[in-house]
């Protein structure tokens, strides 16, 4: 971590070094400062260089110093940036690939920039609900303009460099091939006697109509934003460009980046981008550790997760098999991916011709003979043990030998599975969620005897494949859906005490979830849990649930596949309506069981459902199922759609405060049904000793 300094000739070439982006950490500010000082000094040097070391810029903040004092310790951001800017000597920022928030803000301190072409420009601080905090939102669009500066800021997008050579922001973009620093130095040495020295912070935003196209942003951001604060304060702070001088604009900045950082929105922003880093760290299987090629795939079972699990493949250019037992569910499965690919195409998200290339990469078959030579094969055929016992012991007799065998069963024993193959250590869980060519979540789960570099693999395909991978114990549900289950029972049971579906869909989905159990359920299916609970009835005979999903269920309202679920639905149209006949069933089970039925307050409904997948996040965690209570919160953010702005189950309850959660918990404990309300004894305890799960 380190700035190099480098004179030729008359220039002095300060290269920053902190590898992988060359963040902007505290011993790279402090060398930074150093060399322009060290610049300022040497009476040989005319003009300065900036640029990166390796093959970027800089990517802005060292985020493995977000949440320490270092961030504040001087020299700051700030201090780097105004030595910069206030130097006796011109200062030449020389960028190439990346060059994003602070690196960007660095920048615009400078005097002049240069850069290659394809560099990635950005203030992306939006996207972790802060505003630039060092000036960026006061800079850029004095070089960009009003319009290009706020869509920047506001979106947090990159554009490329090419794209902004004709604005004030770069005095030069070399041509592709170019070698940076021999350029830049000529740059500089070409420009180095000039006076005055050009400062970013002396130009003017000019705009014809201003105020009406703030008016605008203002509106459409609003609009849009929905629980969160930082994009509307991006607003405020680029209209600051056009109202104000910039030491106030400035300051109008830090001032709302210092209250955004401590908004919960902001945080559990933060805590999404370090849990998503963090559930690809597995404690005993470090990053060195070998991984398998996959070059070719294979997926047996050609249904509603074998066609998207096969897609996922296709799309990260890896050539897939799919094998079936008949021919007709192998037509039919590879008539559902050709429709996906079309209906994509359709939306004009995919070309024609890309879409037959990925189409091309994916083959049919009906003979394990034809899958023997695949890397890895996924099985994803009925959720049925026998069934499953019947494709291992194949797969064990006819896959090459370290071949990974994968299985996507959402219920069943992986050990068990595991135990069908002579080769356990080659047997992994991979779940994906439906759609699984759409959604970003994949359970690894990781059996007894996994191999490390069998780990290892699965990790590095979940990002080959855009998957956000969670490892998982074994155990019934894995941590998703073992917490969904205690989730739906909490939701069946407001049905029997006095709330109704839709009343509880609105409570939950105000809170902010994408859908709320009984849309979810139908369009999941209602026949999936019915299935569950038929088992845990002769598996747990003691377990308490309501039998008001049994009703519906036997009814046939399986959900939308059947035309009627918790709701009814038009042919052709997704809406749910609520249901009389449903609502009249509900009601004739409360009186059957005996239940006078009450008015549940909304706030009842939403933490009884998400106090109930916290307690069994909590047990998760204990039994090292999970192997960090932020795996837990990515596994509901990515694949359950809990609130985005509440950062996750478990870092809501940190919110919240443990105390609070425990209090309501015993709470419910001594309602009806309490026994399903037993505190986790790792929630009790870090309550009592004032922590979260989140430290
Ligand atoms: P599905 O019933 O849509 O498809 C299963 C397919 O497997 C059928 O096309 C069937 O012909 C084929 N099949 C059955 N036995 C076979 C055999 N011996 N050899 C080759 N193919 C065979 O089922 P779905 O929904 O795709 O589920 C598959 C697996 O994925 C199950 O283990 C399920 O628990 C799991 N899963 C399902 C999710 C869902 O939302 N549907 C979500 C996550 C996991």
């Amino acid at each position: 971590m380190s700035a190099d300094y480098v004179v030729h000739g008359s220039v002095a070439v300060i290269t920053l070094n902190n590898p992988p982006v060359n963040g902007l950490g505290l011993a790279t500010r402090t060398a930074a400062v150093e060399a322009l000082q060290r610049a300022e000094a040497d009476e040989a040097v005319k003009a300065v260089v900036i640029t990166g070391g390796g093959k970027v810029f800089s990517g802005g903040a060292d985020i493995r110093e977000f949440n320490s004092p270092k961030a504040l310790t001087e020299p700051t951001l700030h201090t780097l940036i105004a030595t910069a800017e206030n130097l006796g000597k011109p200062v030449v920022a020389a960028i190439h690939g990346v060059c994003m928030g602070g690196g960007l803000e660095l920048s615009l301190g400078c005097h002049y920039r240069v850069a290659l072409p394809g560099a990635q420009i950005g203030l992306p601080e939006v996207k972790i609900g802060l505003v630039p905090g060092a000036g960026g939102t006061q800079r850029l669009p004095r070089v960009v303009g009003l319009e290009q500066g706020m869509n920047m800021i506001v979106t947090g997008t990159p554009v490329l460099s090419e794209k902004l050579a004709a604005t004030k922001l770069f005095d030069r973009v070399f041509d592709a091939g170019a070698d940076l620093v021999a350029s830049s130095v000529e740059f500089a040495a070409g420009i180095a006697d000039l006076r005055p020295l050009p400062k970013v912070r002396e130009l003017k935003v000019e705009h014809p109509n201003a105020e009406a196209f703030l008016a605008t942003a203002r509106e459409t951001v609003k609009a849009s934003a929905g629980a969160f604060p930082a994009p509307l304060a991006c607003v405020e702070c680029v209209g600051a460009t056009v109202g104000m001088p910039i030491a106030e604009g400035l300051k109008f900045e830090r001032d709302r980046f210092l209250a955004l950082a401590q908004t919960t929105e902001s945080k559990a922003l933060r805590h999404a981008f370090f849990a998503e880093r963090a559930a690809s760290k597995v404690p005993d299987v470090p990053a060195d550790t070998p991984t398998r090629t996959i070059q070719a795939a294979a997926v047996v079972g050609a249904g509603t997760m074998g066609g998207g699990i096969a897609m996922n493949f296709a799309n990260a250019g890896i050539p897939v098999t799919i094998l079936e037992t008949k021919q007709e569910a192998l037509d039919k499965g590879l008539a559902t991916i050709r429709k996906n690919y079309e209906n994509t195409v359709k939306k004009g998200k995919l070309t024609q011709d890309k879409a037959e290339e990925r189409l091309a990469l994916i083959r049919g078959t009906l003979s394990y003979g034809d899958i023997a030579q695949a890397d890895i094969v996924i099985e994803a055929v009925f959720e049925d043990m026998g069934v499953k016992e019947t494709v291992f012991r194949q797969l064990d007799a006819t896959m090459k030998p370290g071949a990974i065998l994968a299985s996507n069963t959402s219920t069943l024993d992986l050990d068990r599975i595991a135990g069908f193959t002579s080769r356990p250590q080659d047997v992994i869980g991979l779940h994906f969620f439906s759609p699984a060519n759409v959604m970003k979540l994949l359970e690894i789960v990781r059996g007894a005897q996994t191999g490390k570099d069998v780990l290892a693999t699965a990790l590095a395909l979940s990002k080959k494949i855009r998957k956000t991978g969670v490892v998982s114990g074994v155990c019934d549900g894995f941590i998703g859906n073992r917490m969904l289950e205690q989730y739906l029972r909490q939701a069946f049971f407001l049905l029997e005490e006095g709330a109704l579906p839709q009343q509880v869909d609105k409570a939950i989905e105000q809170f902010g979830f994408s859908m709320g159990p009984f849309r979810m359920s139908d369009l999941a299916g209602n026949d999936v849990g019915w299935y569950v609970r038929k088992r845990r009835a002769v598996e747990s005979p003691g377990l308490v649930y309501s039998k008001v999903p049994d009703l519906l269920c036997e009814q046939g309202r399986f959900g939308q596949k059947t035309g009627a679920g918790w709701y009814d639905y038009k042919a052709g149209d997704r809406t749910a309506y609520p249901s009389q006949a449903v609502n009249d069933m509900i009601v004739a089970q409360s009186a059957a069981e005996g239940i006078g039925r009450r008015a549940i307050p909304d706030d009842e409904i939403v933490q009884r459902l998400v106090y109930a997948l916290v307690n069994e996040g909590a047990r998760i965690l204990e039994e090292g199922i999970a192997l960090r209570a932020s795996d837990i919160d990515m596994v509901y953010l990515s694949g359950y759609g809990f609130p985005l702005h509440r950062g996750g189950p478990m870092l809501y309850a940190d919110t919240v405060g443990l105390a609070k959660v425990l209090d309501a918990i015993r709470g419910f404990a001594q309602g009806r049904h309490g026994e399903a309300w037993a505190p986790a004894p790792l929630l009790a305890r870090l309550a009592g000793e004032g922590k979260g799960f989140n430290g």
